[in-house]
């Protein structure tokens, strides 16, 4: 089982466990979460959403050999379903960022509604160190959160950063110890318990609307770009080093 879900107190948890891999995301798991997401906006018995990972990682983000294997093309692809269904769930999303957050580790963060991250959390967003680009939206996103510059350290240089960062430039809203992090949130995420769901959900709604169509857009030209960046050459030697448990060789490029 490497996405387990289970709804206890109205709270909805998508738990990523598959930790032997860092829980990265394969397909199969994508699906999982999507179908998850797209229930709960129909059941009137979960009130809110929790996202987590294991104690140390919450995701390294989509699945190398995937990539390698069967890598996504068009907008019919499990990953596409799980963006969409996050970006389209009517209740609350909150996230507990146990550990490292890669990839779309990072950039489904910025689609969910509270984030808390472990202290011992490093983000990374290294698409251009993989021979790839931003994808769901973060280059839109992230430059009009951070500014250009700041954005560009994180997209264009894929550095890392800590939690304390992540919250420094609007991405979470607290740091907490690591053995805390998913309790908190757990907390957070059932306080929704005691407000009127539909005033939730309208001003989720009207908090995210009038963004959507841009973000759908810059999303479809990233998914583009990103597929065929998928079968460059650039990516290829990004993947195999990954793989070879060594240094990627770009000089030849
Ligand atoms: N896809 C496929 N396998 C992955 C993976 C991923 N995204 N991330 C980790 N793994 C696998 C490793 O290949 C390794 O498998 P093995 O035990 O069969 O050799 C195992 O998970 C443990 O990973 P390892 O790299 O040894 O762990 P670490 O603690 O040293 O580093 C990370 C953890 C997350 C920093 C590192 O695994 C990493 O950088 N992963 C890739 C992240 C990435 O680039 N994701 C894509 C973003 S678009």
């Amino acid at each position: 089982m490497t996405i387990k879900t289970a709804t206890l107190n109205n709270v909805l948890t998508i738990e990523i466990a598959r930790p032997e891999k860092k829980n990265a995301l394969t397909q199969a798991m994508y699906t999982a979460m999507a179908e998850a997401l797209e229930a709960a906006n129909n059941d009137a018995g979960v009130r809110a959403v929790l996202i987590t990972g294991q104690p140390g990682i919450f995701t390294s983000g989509n699945d190398i050999e995937d990539f390698m294997q069967r890598p996504p093309q068009g907008s019919d692809t499990p990953v596409a379903r799980f963006m969409q269904a996050l970006l389209d769930c009517e209740k609350p999303v909150i996230a507990a960022v146990t550990g490292g957050a890669v990839g779309i580790g990072t950039t489904m963060l910025l689609h969910c509604d509270l984030v808390y991250v472990s202290d011992e959390a490093r983000l990374a967003m290294p698409f251009v160190s993989l021979g790839l680009v931003p994808e769901y939206a973060s280059s839109l996103l992230l430059p009009a959160l951070l500014g250009h510059v700041k954005a560009a350290e994180k997209l264009m240089l894929g550095e890392p950063f800590s939690g304390s960062d992540a919250v420094d430039c609007g991405i979470a809203n607290a740091v907490l110890p690591a053995g805390e992090v998913v309790n908190h949130a757990r907390r957070m995420a059932e306080r929704f318990n005691a407000l009127p769901p539909a005033a939730v959900r309208e001003t989720k709604r009207l908090m995210r609307e009038p963004g959507k169509a841009r973000i759908r857009e810059v999303m479809a030209a990233e998914g583009k770009l990103f597929s065929s960046r998928l079968r460059s050459p650039e990516a290829i030697e990004a993947f195999q080093a990954f793989f070879q448990k060594r240094q990627p060789d770009f000089s030849k490029f």
